[in-house]
């Protein structure tokens, strides 16, 4: 590559050529000389270019028609230099497509600002194709974004899951993407056609859950005044996504288990049994094996469940999708709000680099959006990111939470106290939330509305 770029100098009369490539050359540019329309649109085909900068006697000294064939065959700026260009050429120059139109004779200074800015346009188009590029071959699997090696890894394993009929448990971290995953799999499977039906285990309270999951007959309780299909029914020919499955009650495991080996569910007060036809998606941010192991999940069901199991890697350990994951973000908020936001700054980006992101991909989002929103700047900085990313230094540079049971340094605000140590006892019972809320004394909605206050859940 030469410094100031490539050019691709399409002149016929060959005084000019000779004139106008050795005043480039000379100047730091690269110059290829095409002597006609034709071998101009091969070298086109060729190669990338900076600009493309047609002389006055091109085409039998018709040049404009020659820039309109050039302009409908290349994103590469051209530009013209006409003999004295009248208001008519000028015209239909500019209507071809035209960068931009120099007299000729040229006055070299001038089109070295001319090339210059040819050059910037292309390094712009070409910033723009890489990323779209990214994020295209990143996205890999539907809209699940990543290109970090844990990811790619995981595209093969979801899209032969996603072709099979077999249950799937998905694993991860809160906020790792989940439900992404889920539906992305629904998607993509045979049973995209059919409905994707979720339901969250630990937001339907036990009494509910089982006339919720099998339906009821009518007349099975106070309420049930008329018969009411369970969501396994509703999803026949679709997808189930059963999500917190790791919350499901004792009493209640055996049932979904028989539904899951019947292929069938027993509706509340009836004793008929219902057919269903769902592909089964559960998922949980608890360890399931653990959970076995402690005779928190019996393991037939876990078994069953787990036919094909998927762990969604914490985006701690995702090194470049932070990035890559926080400039999607980025360019979506700012299109929905309507700013001209045009990426990180590279403090900022380090900065998300070496935060632990204990909420993983749901916080980064959260982050992004409030930035996006609060921001009067052109490029997201350090003072657009909330302080525990600016100021974490000590936690996220180790990779490993703050000592646990630490004196809170200095004088801070309660509130502040307070959102440190739900995220302590959240990380130290591994994201369970359930468990988490009973040792802090809080009930489940109570804790959920405050993680959502931190942009760790919801949203
Ligand atoms: N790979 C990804 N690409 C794009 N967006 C993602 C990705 N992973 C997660 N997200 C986004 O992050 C947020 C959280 O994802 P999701 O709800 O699937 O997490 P989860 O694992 O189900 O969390 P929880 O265990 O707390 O329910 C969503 O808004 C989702 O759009
Ligand atoms: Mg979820």
């Amino acid at each position: 590559m030469t410094a100031r770029g490539q050019v691709l100098l399409v002149e016929d009369h060959l005084g000019e050529v000779v004139r106008l490539a050795q005043a480039l050359r000379s100047r730091g540019y690269g110059v290829e000389v095409a002597a006609d329309l034709a071998s101009a649109l091969q070298a086109l085909r060729r190669r990338d270019w900076d600009s493309v900068l047609v002389g006055p006697a091109v085409d039998g000294g018709d040049p404009v028609a020659a820039l309109r064939r050039l302009c409908t065959s290349t994103e590469v700026p051209v530009l013209l230099l006409a003999r004295a260009p009248s208001h008519e050429v000028l015209d239909a120059a500019t209507r071809a497509g035209a960068f931009m139109v120099l007299g000729a004779p040229v006055d070299l200074h001038a089109l070295d600002l001319a090339l210059d800015r040819a050059a910037e346009h292309s390094a712009l188009r070409r910033e723009v194709e890489r990323l779209e590029q990214a994020v295209r071959g990143a996205s890999r699997f539907d809209e699940v974004l990543g290109s970090s090696p844990a990811m790619q890894g995981l595209y093969d394993v979801l899209e032969r899951a996603a072709s099979s009929d077999a249950p799937v448990l998905l694993t991860g971290e809160s906020g790792t993407g989940k439900e992404v995953v889920a539906r992305a799999m629904h998607r993509r499977g045979r049973r995209a056609g059919g409905p994707f039906v979720a339901v969250n285990l630990a937001a339907v309270p036990d009494g509910l859950l089982e006339s919720e999951l099998f339906g009821h007959a009518r007349g099975a309780f106070t309420d049930a005044r008329t018969a009411r299909r369970g969501l396994f029914v509703q999803a026949s020919g679709g997808t189930l996504f059963l999500d917190e499955v790791g919350e499901l009650s004792l009493a209640l495991q055996p049932k979904l288990l028989r539904a899951l080996q019947e292929r069938a569910v027993r509706p509340v007060g009836s004793d008929e049994e219902v057919p269903f036809d769902a592909r089964i998606i559960a998922a949980t941010n608890r360890d399931p094996e653990l959970m076995v192991e402690r005779g928190g999940m019996r393991q037939d069901l876990f078994y069953r469940l787990a036919v094909i199991q998927v762990e969604l890697p914490p985006l701690r350990s995702r090194g470049g999708d932070i990035q890559l994951l926080a400039e999607h973000f980025l360019t979506r908020a700012a299109s929905r709000t309507g700013k001209t936001i045009r990426g990180l700054s590279p403090a900022a980006a380090r900065l998300l680099l070496r935060y632990r992101w204990p909420g993983n991909v749901r916080e980064l989002e959260n982050v992004i959006e409030r930035a996006v929103a609060l921001t009067h700047n052109t490029e997201l900085g350090p003072e657009d990111l909330p302080a525990r990313i600016t100021q974490g230094k000590a936690e996220a540079s180790h990779g490993r939470p703050a000592a646990r049971g630490a004196p809170v340094a200095g004088l801070v605000p309660l509130a502040e106290v307070e959102e440190r140590h739900i995220r302590q006892v959240l990380e130290a019972v591994g994201g369970n939330k359930a468990q988490a809320a009973r040792i802090l004394g809080l009930d489940r909605k109570t804790l959920y509305r405050k993680l959502q206050g931190y942009g760790l859940e919801g949203g």
